[in-house]
């Protein structure tokens, strides 16, 4: 991990849509920034709540058994554990994360742009699809 990280170069050399970066650890949390543009997929986390901070854009958190969230720069969301839950964006929008290390981005499912947390941690990671 760098002693210093800048979230602005960070998500400028993000590449890829949907892989996110692993970009500091604090205790048993890992702070990662993503770009994301479309939906990713029904998924949840049984055990771990997760952090979304938009950083540029807006995003739509959809949810099974209640109204969306709608999220705008600024805003801040703690997706609860064990809910069903699918981050939509029309455009591209940039999202900061908090999340337990052992959190699988795409929760109980694995789909073609599901990322490993090597891959996360690699900083390089390339879509799937
Ligand atoms: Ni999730």
């Amino acid at each position: 991990m760098k002693d210093v990280v800048h979230l602005e170069v960070e998500f400028e050399t993000l590449k890829d849509f949907w892989s996110p970066r692993v970009i500091a650890q604090v205790n048993d949390q890992y702070v990662k920034v993503a770009k994301i543009k479309g939906e990713l997929a029904w998924h949840k986390h049984d055990d771990e709540d997760e952090l979304f901070f938009v950083v540029r854009g807006s995003l739509v958190m959809e949810y099974k058994d209640r109204d969306p969230v709608h999220l705008a720069v600024g805003d801040m969301h703690v997706v609860p554990r064990g809910v069903m839950h699918n981050p939509v964006t029309e455009e591209e929008c940039w999202v900061a994360l908090v999340e337990t290390v052992t959190t699988r981005h795409t929760g109980d499912v694995v789909v073609p742009r599901t990322k490993t947390i090597e891959q996360q941690l690699s900083g390089d990671a390339q879509t799937n699809d």
